[in-house]
């Protein structure tokens, strides 16, 4: 059946809000069982307005459970992007009877400063918790950062660094990231800035993110440095690159390597054009190590004109972030959570398919395509261009796949249902070349009704898009230029979500 209703579009497992508006994840924080995520959200519209913090609580980052809404803005302003952590040694004093605070710091957006055009409209802020998240009480003291003069100056991201026992906390400003420490979560020392002449710069640098991690299974450690810019992502508006280096508690110093790293550099966390503003979970225990991220699933040039009503935008599906070390290139790789494999339910195996000519590997009869994990490998790569094809009755089709002569992996959605709302949205996008040198190609997608989500080589090279089909796809076909090949493995899952 044709699309009835905007419900039709809304994702069966992605993160939504019920009604209206929201733009980027907030405060993540991990705490007694519970996984807490925050988002920009306008509860009054569809689109981008006075921003509030929404709330939502999962105990496996798959399945949420939205919440009341958690700050308001009141007169200093619009609550904007930030990050919570939890202060497990009450080292701002917020903690009482023995409770432990979680402690919020989010950019204070002033609309009659922005309106006057004042440099200085936006500062930052705290707010704590004593009940896990659930209530917040903003500081009296608050701006805890009042604005230095610098117009674009938001989006605080904080850290523990235990390795230099201090609060360190990421701001981005136009074109630099700014390191600032703290022992206090209330006082703050700018310590240096990263970003003059180095990386991309087409456009604002928003919603960093800076923590230590280890190098693959070695006792390295590098620190990452998440940057999000828009516009000026890889494929046009919204994306977010990375740096890695070392921190001497005061300084990110970036590996040889990208020391030089221009403008049209390869280290984006995805191509594809709907991953945005992403940042990790904060206290995720030691011993369970892992860097856990989530990210906006839309992109700033047609977010608030995508076909939904009742609701606008989804959130990523959290994924695992690793740092490896290829020769002497470093490289963060991402995947699914495993929490995800929990919800498979009936698969579908084969082993050694012949593939002749455009060939259906996969029909909704066998795996309902809205929910689905497709594990596949193609082995002895020929120079020649693999191509997936997502297909419904209605003639709609989204393309994906790999082009082994230009090393390219890419996605088209210019037929793959509505597309007029904006300029910006049909264009086929492609990722830089492939990293790994493998004969073999393997890759995880990751459907729901309206995105896509390709892990591609243990995740070194993703992409993430969203796209809104005028029935729900019913094939998943593949085909190469060459004719024949061999597709080694393939694992197909349905998703159940009750
Ligand atoms: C990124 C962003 C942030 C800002 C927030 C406002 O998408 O522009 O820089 O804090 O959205 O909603």
């Amino acid at each position: 059946s044709e699309v009835q209703n905007d419900e039709d579009f809304r994702p069966n497992f992605h993160f939504t809000p019920k009604k209206n508006w929201m733009n980027d994840p907030n405060g993540m924080f991990y705490f007694n069982g519970y996984f807490h995520l925050y988002f920009q959200h306008y509860p009054d519209d569809n689109v981008w307005g006075p921003m509030h913090w929404g709330h939502a609580i999962s105990t496996d980052m798959v399945t949420w459970k939205e919440q009341p809404i958690a700050i308001y803005p009141d007169e200093k302003g619009y609550i904007f992007s930030g990050s919570a952590v939890v202060d497990k040694n009450n080292t701002s004093g917020f903690g009482k009877d023995g409770k432990t605070p979680v402690i919020a710091m989010f950019t204070y957006h002033d609309p009659e400063g922005e309106k006057n055009d004042e440099i200085d409209y936006q500062s930052q802020a705290i707010a704590y918790s004593l009940d896990e998240g659930q209530t917040w009480t903003k500081y009296k003291a608050n701006p805890v950062i009042e604005n230095p003069g610098i117009k674009d100056f938001r989006d605080p991201k904080i850290t523990w660094d235990g390795i230099h026992q201090q609060w360190v906390m990421v701001l981005a400003t136009y074109e630099k990231t700014l390191f600032y420490t703290s022992e206090n979560l209330k006082n703050w020392t700018r310590q240096s800035d990263f970003g003059e002449g180095i990386g991309a710069h087409g456009g604002v640098w928003e919603c960093p993110d800076f923590f230590p991690m280890y190098v693959g299974d070695t006792e390295e450690v590098k620190w990452v440095l998440i940057q999000s810019l828009n516009p000026g992502g890889y494929n046009g508006g919204s994306g977010t690159q990375y740096f890695i280096g070392d921190f001497d508690g005061k300084t990110f110093t970036p590996v040889e390597k990208m020391k030089n790293l221009g403008e049209d550099h390869s280290y984006w966390l995805d191509f594809g054009k709907d991953n945005y503003a992403g940042v990790t979970w904060a206290n995720i225990p030691e011993e369970n190590g892992r860097t856990l991220f989530m990210g906006w699933m839309s992109n700033w040039q047609y977010a608030q004109e995508v076909p939904t009503e009742t609701w606008r935008s989804a959130m990523t599906i959290a994924r695992e972030l690793k740092l490896e070390k290829i020769d002497d290139n470093y490289i963060i790789s991402s995947t699914p959570v495993n929490e995800l494999k929990s919800y498979r339910s009936k698969n579908y195996k084969d082993r050694n398919v012949e593939i002749d000519g455009n060939t259906k590997i996969i029909d909704s009869a066998k795996i309902d395509l809205t929910s689905a994990e497709i594990r596949f490998k193609i082995s002895s790569l020929q120079d020649t261009k693999y191509q997936f094809k997502l297909s419904n009755s209605f003639g709609d089709e989204l393309l994906f796949g790999y082009d082994h002569s230009t090393q390219e992996f890419f996605i088209d959605r210019s037929k793959a249902g509505q597309i007029d709302f904006s300029e910006d949205f049909a264009n086929k996008v492609s990722t830089a070349p492939r990293i790994s040198n493998s004969e073999d190609l393997s890759g995880i997608i990751i459907l729901d009704k309206t995105s896509i989500e390709l892990f591609y080589d243990e995740g070194k090279t993703v992409m993430t898009e969203i796209f809104f089909p005028n029935q729900p796809w019913e094939t998943l076909s593949i085909n190469s230029e060459e004719g024949s090949f061999t597709m080694s493995e393939i694992e197909a899952y349905q998703l159940k979500f009750n």
